[in-house]
């Protein structure tokens, strides 16, 4: 039997979808930033299960993913004030609050912290399997650990395709990069991984965050552990193309945006040629991973702007580059 939901009615997938996690198992999930791996959060032996398939340490975080504000609010002891304002905002959509959290979260969704994540994913599959289900999702992105995200069905059915019995096709991931994660666990609340919205606009909405400091504090979010959405091939970061000698570029990509002469490289990614960074953001990790096949021995790659959503993609190019985040 092929597993992908795209050979299955929609709807006959999400009935399936629904069953295989009432059973505990694990099936993959669309949404606005990423693909998921999902299990029933409220059933710990089915995210024991979604922690093993990603190998992935107990002591990082999931996120617990909802259908709506009031669907978080019901599992959260105690809401600030300005998380609520962010909740309101921005749900659906690609933030994720880490609050305090009720008892019916098992501790293993929050690494044993009495704070976990939540977000209301915008992806109207993912929305209705979770109001159907009448349950939050534990989801983690769909790679193994440390790997690139996935941001199509295909991406997932090449790394999960043996091990996980649905993949619900949603199509292509229109944000493409993950959620903001925001933790009131501190005061001022702490920026815990540059995502999908702009830090400069959370803050003009609630004030100043405070910024993770540099290489400390990776156990706050295991996101931030230096070497993340790591390909296979290496990538150095580069401050212009004309730095790299011709004999170099034979068996190199280049990832980058714009015009730039990308005479002689093997392979050639460019982010958006407009210079839009919505398109950069939802570019990247599929064009990471297309390099990441090619037969090259290095990836070159130059930094976008620090404003805006280059912030959040330069993070991922320096993780990929094996570099401390700032
Ligand atoms: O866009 C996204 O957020 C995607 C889609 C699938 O929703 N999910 C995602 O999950 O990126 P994951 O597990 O790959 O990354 C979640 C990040 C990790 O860095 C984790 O450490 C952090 O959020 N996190 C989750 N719960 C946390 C908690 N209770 N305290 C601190 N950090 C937490
Ligand atoms: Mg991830």
């Amino acid at each position: 039997m092929k597993n992908q939901g795209s050979a299955l009615p929609i709807e006959n997938a999400i009935e399936k979808a629904i069953e295989l996690l009432q059973k505990g198992e694990v099936v993959a999930i669309p949404t606005e930033t990423v693909y998921g791996l999902a299990a029933d959060a409220l059933n710990s032996e089915a995210v024991a299960r979604l922690f093993e398939l990603k190998k992935r340490p107990k002591i990082d975080p999931v996120i617990v993913h909802c259908y709506c504000a009031s669907h978080v609010f019901g599992f959260v002891r105690n809401l600030p004030e300005p998380a609520r304002l962010l909740a309101t905002t921005y749900w659906p959509g690609p933030l994720t609050l880490v609050l305090e959290k009720k008892e019916s979260i098992p501790d293993i969704v929050s690494a044993g912290l009495p704070f976990a994540g939540f977000r209301v994913p915008k992806h109207p599959l993912t929305l209705k399997l979770i109001e159907k289900l009448g349950r939050p999702l534990a989801a983690p992105s769909a790679n193994r650990f440390g790997k690139i995200s996935p941001t199509s069905a295909q991406a997932v059915f090449e790394e999960f395709n043996h091990l996980i019995p649905l993949i619900l096709d949603g199509g292509p991931c229109p944000v493409g990069i993950e959620s903001t994660v925001i933790s009131f666990a501190h005061d001022p609340p702490l920026l815990l991984r540059y995502g999908a919205i702009p830090r400069e606009e959370i803050e003009k909405r609630i004030g100043p965050l405070t910024l993770p400091a540099p290489k400390t504090a990776w156990n706050l979010a295991p996101g931030r552990f230096p070497k993340h959405y790591a390909p296979s091939i290496p990538v150095e970061i580069i401050s212009s193309v004309s730095e790299i000698p011709y004999w170099k570029r034979k068996n190199a990509g280049l990832i980058f945006w714009g015009t730039e002469d990308t005479t002689g490289f093997k392979v050639v990614k460019n982010l958006s040629k407009e210079k839009s960074l919505i398109e950069a953001a939802a570019n990247f990790f599929q064009m990471l991973r297309e390099l990441d096949k090619s037969s090259i021995e290095k990836i070159y790659a130059l930094l976008l702007p620090e404003e805006g959503l280059g912030e959040a993609i330069n993070e991922r190019i320096k993780k990929a580059a094996g570099s401390p985040s700032p």
